[in-house]
């Protein structure tokens, strides 16, 4: 295996094992991830990648390809990018015959013999996800699942499943070769330094957690907005849509987080039984719930900023009576004793008019108006988490208007990270890869809690699918989605925030 001088005392010597290395997350995401370990020391003095893919690449040609011709790989010197090239080799590989995995074993053998010890291997499967079956049984033949030489875990990109009988499936068949233990679910927004700081916002500080519940809480609003379309990846999406793409598992995720119970240890164990509670206790949604407080909607062609944008069914890819949605928002109910009554809202959506993600808590108005009714809905208190961009918190508050009497204004409390300008902040598959690497999963799904997830989600996609009655509605191309989305939420002059580019401004005139 290569040499880095930069080792890490704590990390085992180790191979990660790139399935669908020929893939755009590998390129994207998980090369550069590694490379910036790299760059940081965190790698161990023994460390290997080794790609697998159909493509016949060379060693050679391949770290060209993930190397020196990437452009998503920034920053680090050129002898840094020589030296982590000496760590990449490919192996070309028909992943779905049996046959071939005696070569990957034999590969292995080869990059493990130059250090006698401990052959700790990640598998990483980012395949289509058709192929995750048959890669762990086949790992499992060549005895590739067996720790008695070293640990073995692998990574298991998402989609986990289409819908929850095939979740449930891909969990059976990976439980039968590999322990829970083993497994790791990414999901990438757990990766992300502000959505780990919701847990830590909520439990490290004295003044929020008191005011966390049902009698202060009036309602918790989840945004994903992108302004994207859905570039390439018109083949998946069309088989996806927003709620499985989005809701089931990053927005659930991030609802998890914000409604969790105090964790009794800061390990993976307690932590994701108390997410799991989460995900047990919301209300299972009903064909009328679903009617109500579900709403679907695909982009139209619309003028954008100077820009005839396509819609939906003009993308490549894409069926053009496709009736898929590329927006979803719901309303829903926790039922426990914290959040019994609290209404959650959830939007998420392609082509909206900025990229944004965020947490809203809004904290229910005082029972006594001294300053008059206005103060209901102007200065109503709200606590926002910025996940991306503009990453922040930012805490909105009532204050005295100067002048005359007494009239209340809203102002804004807020810290930026990029203040932090010393800190560095890492990508979240830079965070997730370095945890399965010193086996945490902290930050990763367990197989029961995905499966929840989905029984959650499942009665909407029966109800989709079922009921042709259920409205899709048409949203243009940058607009905020279809207007009925509005409608979920309850109270009088309550609406959504209308996040803007600037966390502390909202409204929907803003920079975008
Ligand atoms: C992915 C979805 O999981 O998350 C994409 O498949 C989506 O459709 C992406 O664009 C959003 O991630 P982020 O980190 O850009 O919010």
């Amino acid at each position: 295996m290569g040499d880095n001088s930069n080792s890490a005392n704590n990390i085992m010597d180790q191979a990660l094992v790139i399935f669908g290395a020929s893939g755009d997350l590998t390129f994207r995401k998980l090369i550069p991830a590694v490379f910036n370990l790299f760059c940081r020391g965190y790698l161990p003095s023994h460390y290997a990648i080794l790609g697998i893919g159909r493509t016949e690449w060379s060693d050679e040609a391949y770290r060209d390809k993930v190397v020196t011709e990437n452009p998503y790989l920034t920053g680090g010197t050129r002898e840094k990018k020589e030296q982590f090239a000496a760590l990449i080799h490919y192996l070309p590989l028909e992943t779905s015959t049996p046959t071939a995995y005696k070569l990957l074993k034999d590969k292995l053998q080869d990059l493990f013999q130059k250090k006698p010890g401990p052959q700790n291997i990640i598998f990483y499967l980012s395949t289509p996800p058709l192929l995750y079956g048959t890669i762990v049984e086949n790992l499992a033949l060549q005895g590739l699942n067996k720790d008695d030489n070293g640990w073995k875990r692998i990574i298991i990109e998402k989609p986990f499943g289409y819908d929850l009988a095939s979740a449930k499936a891909l969990n059976r068949k990976i439980l039968d070769y590999f322990y829970e233990d083993q497994i790791y679910r990414i999901d990438h927004y757990l990766g992300k330094e502000t959505v780990q700081n919701l847990m830590v916002t909520r439990f490290a500080n004295s003044i929020f957690e008191p005011l966390w519940n049902r009698n202060y809480i009036h309602r918790v609003e989840i945004t994903a907005a992108e302004q994207g379309g859905i570039d390439n990846r018109g083949g998946y999406y069309d088989g996806s849509g927003a709620l499985r793409d989005m809701v089931q598992n990053h927005l659930l995720q991030l609802v998890s987080l914000v409604a969790m119970e105090p964790p009794t240890r800061l390990d993976a164990g307690a932590i994701h039984n108390e997410k799991h509670k989460i995900f047990e206790s919301l209300r299972p949604l009903t064909r009328d719930s679903i009617t109500r407080d579900v709403i679907r909607g695909q982009y139209v062609s619309a003028h954008v900023r100077g820009k005839q944008i396509a819609g939906y069914r003009e993308e490549a890819g894409i069926n053009p009576d496709s009736r898929t949605e590329t927006y979803a928002a719901m309303k829903f109910h926790i039922d426990n004793w914290r959040w019994a009554d609290v209404p959650f809202y959830v939007r998420t959506g392609k082509r909206l008019p900025t990229r944004v993600s965020e947490v809203v808590i809004h904290f229910k108005p005082n029972h006594h108006h001294l300053f008059g009714k206005k103060q209901l809905t102007n200065n109503q208190n709200m606590l926002v988490f910025r996940i991306h961009p503009n990453e922040g918190i930012l805490l909105k508050f009532g204050l005295k208007a100067p002048g005359a009497g007494y009239r209340p204004e809203q102002v804004n409390m807020d810290f930026h990270y990029d203040e932090l300008s010393e800190k560095y902040v890492p990508d979240a598959y830079e965070r997730l890869i370095l945890d399965a690497m010193q086996g945490d999963s902290t930050l990763y799904a367990r197989g029961d809690s995905m499966e929840a997830a989905w029984q959650f989600v499942n009665p909407i996609l029966d109800a989709w699918q079922e009921d042709p009655s259920i409205p899709l509605y048409g949203y243009p191309a940058g607009s905020w989605g279809p207007e009925h989305a509005d409608k979920l939420i309850e109270g009088e002059n309550m609406a959504w925030r209308y996040p803007c580019k600037n966390l502390s401004e909202d409204g929907l005139y803003c920079e975008l």
